[in-house]
């Protein structure tokens, strides 16, 4: 890959005040791209998302902007808060997502509707919000094949069922077939839409779980490579599938779970 493939471009990514997120917010910066740091409450953290990125000598320009990605008019004063500082958008990656766990029948109506504004309709407001964007402008041929890219941050869960969390796996299976939908739609727009789906990461969303020898040990089984995932594999994958390098990538899920969706548990059974 070229040293800086997203030279010239600017990259927003919300959530990144932590997590995958933050991570794929440095990784993009290292690769040259502008980046909009989205937060929603989180501010110390965003400003350390920043700091990472000028301790790496990334030469990129940053800009912070909060906004809660679940309400229209945050996200479209976030996007034209970002225009006017960068002059357009090339790059959407919309990460920002929550867990709210509960067995289905004791699910509060809150915790539906928090999981589903913002894992769902989130995307839909972000993702509506650079597509006229890209539509907008005129191809930049100079910087890249696309016209744009935007990359959901998705889970094995789009595909693996998860008693307990059915708000959480009913969002990004959603999500599935809308980055799908938008894909089949905006091909000849050259506009790429595509999902990393990754599995246990290690990030604040499933501490309890990993901070747990005994749930730890359980997780574990769950994933064939036997180890879980850091952070920084998914922001190399995102620079990726953001990069021309993956010009003819468009529609797909790009699973980073060591092996989950393979189900270890049918190992010897079934
Ligand atoms: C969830 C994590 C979980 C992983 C694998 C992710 O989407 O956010 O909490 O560990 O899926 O189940």
């Amino acid at each position: 890959m070229q040293q800086l493939p997203l030279k010239h471009q600017t990259c927003l990514v919300t959530g990144s005040s932590s997590g995958i997120g933050q991570a794929i917010a440095i990784a993009m910066a290292k690769a040259g791209a502008n980046v909009i740091i989205n937060y929603h409450s989180d501010e110390e953290g965003a400003k350390e998302t920043a700091d990472k990125i000028k301790k790496n000598d990334a030469t990129s320009e940053i800009l912070i902007q909060q906004a809660d990605v679940s309400k229209e008019e945050d996200v479209e004063t976030m996007f034209a808060e970002a225009i006017r500082r960068f002059g357009t958008i090339d790059i959407l990656v919309a990460n920002a997502g929550v867990q709210q766990d509960a067995p289905f029948h004791e699910m509060t109506s809150e915790q539906w509707h928090k999981v589903i504004d913002v894992n769902l309709t989130g995307l839909f407001y972000c993702t509506r919000a650079a597509i006229r964007e890209f539509m907008r402008r005129d191809m930049r041929p100079t910087v890249s094949k696309a016209r744009g890219k935007v990359i959901f941050i998705s889970s094995v869960h789009e595909v693996i069922p998860w008693s307990g969390h059915a708000n959480y796996a009913a969002s990004k299976g959603g999500l599935e077939m809308l980055m799908k939908s938008l894909a089949q739609g905006y091909g000849k727009h050259k506009i790429r839409l595509n999902s990393i789906a990754p599995g246990a990461i290690k990030t604040d969303i499933n501490k309890d779980v990993w901070e747990d020898e005994e749930k730890k040990k359980e997780l574990l089984k769950l994933i064939p490579y036997e180890r879980l995932g850091e952070v920084e594999e998914i922001g190399k994958t995102a620079v990726w599938l953001a990069s021309d390098e993956s010009d003819y990538i468009t529609g797909a899920s790009i699973f980073i779970d060591g092996g989950m969706t393979c189900y270890p548990g049918f190992i010897g059974n079934g």
